[in-house]
């Protein structure tokens, strides 16, 4: 995995394609800039649209986007914004559209490494802002259907993958990123 900024939004702009868009928002203006000059340097600006905007009431219309990314940002929210954030994605998914999230888990949360990030998260919250959590389970309580899953360790800790969708069939053409 590759953890750099904007990484991902560059690799969706790859796959869109000339005919379609991938669209990015983030809350810090810090981060929409060095997506941007990725992207800039990647020539693939304009494939993107890049906005700083909160996941907590994202700016796009209903049904609006194929696909959505979201990588190592679920775990900031607070626990009771989590759902929020999840339904505020399926509000701009399509039906059938399809639900990506990486995220540090929290199912093996009696581990050794699990257990220390969270002591510095409860302490020193300003430095570790997240903290793991339960990716999964949160996605199927938001009514999504997992379609696979995957977990994998990074620096110790347990990340899990996970890709759900809200109906049948996918057609790929829009995709709406968390950079
Ligand atoms: C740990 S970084 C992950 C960045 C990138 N997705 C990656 O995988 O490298 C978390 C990102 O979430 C963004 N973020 C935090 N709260 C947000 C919110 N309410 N709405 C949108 N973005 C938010 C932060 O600004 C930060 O860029």
């Amino acid at each position: 995995m590759d953890f750099r900024t904007g990484r991902y939004l560059k690799r969706m702009a790859e796959l869109v394609g000339m005919t379609s868009k991938a669209y990015g928002i983030d809350i810090s203006l810090g981060m929409l800039e060095v997506t941007k000059k990725r992207l800039k340097k990647a020539g693939l600006m304009d494939r993107v649209e890049l906005y700083c905007e909160d996941a907590l009431q994202i700016p796009y219309e209903d049904d609006m986007f194929d696909a959505i990314f979201m990588s190592f940002t679920l775990e900031l929210f607070d626990t009771p914004e989590i759902p929020i954030v999840l339904e505020e994605a399926r509000r701009v998914l399509k039906p059938n559209g399809r639900l990506g999230i990486v995220s540090i888990s929290n199912e093996d949360g009696e581990s050794i490494p699990l257990r220390v990030y969270k002591w510095a998260h409860q302490n020193f919250p300003k430095h570790i802002d997240c903290r793991p959590i339960y990716v999964e389970k949160s996605i199927k309580n938001a009514g999504y259907e997992v379609r696979c899953k995957e977990r994998v360790k990074m620096f110790g800790f347990p990340i899990e993958i996970v890709i759900a969708i809200n109906s049948k069939e996918v057609i790929k053409s829009r995709f709406f990123f968390s950079i």
